[in-house]
């Protein structure tokens, strides 16, 4: 979909609808609201004056005003959305907003609508950012996977033939001054877009086509088409450094493990301003030996949607050019019970030195993070954010409103947490406490890969702790929400591309912050 920024009155604008809003109890609509309400003989104010229109979160009202019956009205219809509560709203309700208007556009065959820049005036909020969520939203909103549907994209038509592509967005602002800015905002909007929707689409994939040599090609040409450094180890290269507690996971794959490292030079003066985020990169999860029941094992193409988020969080940080180096890690494998595959009770050894018991064969992703950790700290990470789908249980603990979060160090927790509010990605910390610690002790190894029911969450991020040693460093568990399964606000079914737009944000956060 393209997205222009336009200065224009926005009644007198030619196009086939113009979505204005409204918040929840206003009688009297005013900005270009109200200018659509005076345009039309006063029919918002008479709607909502029959409470038709109340300006509810996620109402949207569909109004035809032709021009024989509207001659002051130049667009074809006026969609009004509700904007909610005027004290809760903030950007995350444009991006809302903005969603749900374009996909009732696409759904009513509109292929080309205009908006007003929602927020901007009784909303109180920055005009750019404004028009970076109405952007960011859109495009989310929008999103679809649908390469495995026959017919789908031909002739801009869907999988049923319907023409039911939204083509065009126009965000209309009457002020030339400010033109610039909301320009600037609505690029930006779609850099952090396109972020989750890379994302999305490798989650997306079915597990057969991405494989983790697939995974490190698609790596490989995003970094080529972005200008960054991409270096892939293979097997052979990760058994030189030491990494059998990755290579273990990967072995009982007739498909080879890859270990994907992709750098970005924001500040290649200063080489200790650096990020490294480390993505789980499993590209099927069976469980091992330790077998997956069919319902649990059916959504686990998405155990590599941290490395995903990694993957499209350096892609924009690529296009946004911020001032800190970023490294995106990912030990990629695929965890299956061939005959050659790890056993509950094998004892190997990780890159650190220290020795894994492996007492259940499904708890692999902790295994791979503990070395791809100790590759990052050999290479001086500063501070690392771990990207996982590590636990079920983090879905027990948090259900699907917040991303689990662990650290060892304050301050890249708060920034993380505020990164995070800021796209609408929230997190919710747990502790790393010396309790449930305990569970990882094994009587034959230093550690255990499984601390037993209790605290599951917190024992597979005290597991990863201890290869994070005092390296300042967050972990996320996604597991929760890699995977929507409804249509809801900027997410559609399938993949959310959770969090790679709040890990472009942390290092945009990150940077301002390190200026000298
Ligand atoms: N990939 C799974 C976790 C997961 C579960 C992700 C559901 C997304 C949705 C992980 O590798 C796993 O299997 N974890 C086990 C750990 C247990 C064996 C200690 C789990 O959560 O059951
Ligand atoms: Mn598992
Ligand atoms: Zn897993």
């Amino acid at each position: 979909m393209k997205i222009k920024v336009i200065q224009a009155d926005a009644v007198q604008h030619e196009t086939p609808a113009l979505v204005v809003n409204l918040f929840d109890g206003v009688t009297i609509p005013g900005g270009a609201t109200g200018a659509a309400d005076a345009a039309t003989g006063g029919l918002i104010s008479r709607l909502i004056a029959d409470a038709e229109v109340r300006g509810k979160s996620g109402e949207i009202t569909v109004i035809h005003t032709p021009s024989s019956a509207f001659p002051d009205c130049a667009p074809q219809r006026i969609i009004v959305a509700g904007l909610g509560n005027s004290p809760d709203f903030n950007y995350e309700s444009i991006r809302r907003t903005s969603a749900q208007v374009a996909r009732r556009l696409r759904s009513l065959r509109v292929n080309k609508a205009a908006t007003i820049v929602h927020g901007a005036g009784a909303g109180g909020l920055d005009p750019a950012r404004c028009a970076e969520a109405i952007a960011e939203g859109a495009l989310l909103g929008l999103y679809k996977f649908d390469k495995y549907k026959s017919g789908a994209g031909v002739n801009g038509d869907d999988a049923n033939g319907n023409g039911d592509l939204l083509e065009e967005l126009e965000i209309v602002e009457i002020d030339p001054a400010r033109i610039p800015a909301l320009e600037a905002g609505a690029g930006r909007g779609r850099v952090f877009a396109e972020a989750a929707i890379f994302a999305r689409d490798l989650v997306n994939e079915p597990p057969n086509v991405l494989s983790p040599e697939e995974l490190a090609r698609a790596a490989a040409e995003m970094a080529g088409e972005c200008g960054l450094k991409a270096d892939i180890l293979d097997a052979g290269q990760c058994r030189d450094l030491g990494m059998r507690a990755f290579l273990a996971v990967a072995q009982g794959s007739a498909r080879p493990p890859k270990l994907i490292h992709l750098t970005y030079e924001g500040d290649p003066d200063n080489p200790g301003n650096n990020l490294w985020l480390v993505g789980k990169a499993i590209t099927f999860d069976s469980g091992g030996l330790s077998l997956k029941s069919p319902a649990g094992m059916i959504t686990m193409k998405g155990d590599m949607g941290g490395a995903a988020a990694a993957l499209g969080a350096i892609k924009a940080i690529a296009a946004l050019k911020p001032r800190i180096n970023v490294h995106v890690l990912c030990a990629a494998a695929e965890n299956m019970p061939g005959g050659s595959a790890k056993r509950p009770g094998d004892v190997v050894q990780a890159m650190s030195g220290k020795w894994i018991e492996v007492e259940n064969t499904d708890a692999e992703g902790r295994l791979t993070l503990a070395d791809a950790i100790a590759y990052a700290r050999s290479k001086s990470a500063a501070r690392i954010v771990d990207i996982a789908t590590l636990t079920g249980a983090v879905n027990v603990a948090l259900g699907k409103g917040h991303t689990g979060a662990f650290s060892n160090n304050d301050e890249l927790y708060e920034a993380v947490s505020r990164a995070a509010a800021t796209r609408g990605e929230p997190v919710w910390r747990l502790p790393l406490d010396p309790v449930s610690k305990r569970q990882n002790n094994s009587r034959i190894a230093d550690l255990k890969n499984t601390g037993g029911r209790d605290a599951g969450s917190i024992t597979a991020a005290h597991f990863i702790a201890e290869f994070a040693g005092d390296t300042p460093w967050v972990h996320l568990d996604i597991a929760a929400m890699v995977m929507s399964d409804a249509m809801r606000g900027v997410n559609v079914q399938g993949a959310t591309g959770i969090p790679a737009r709040t890990l472009v944000q942390l290092a945009l956060d990150l940077a301002e912050n390190s200026k000298p």
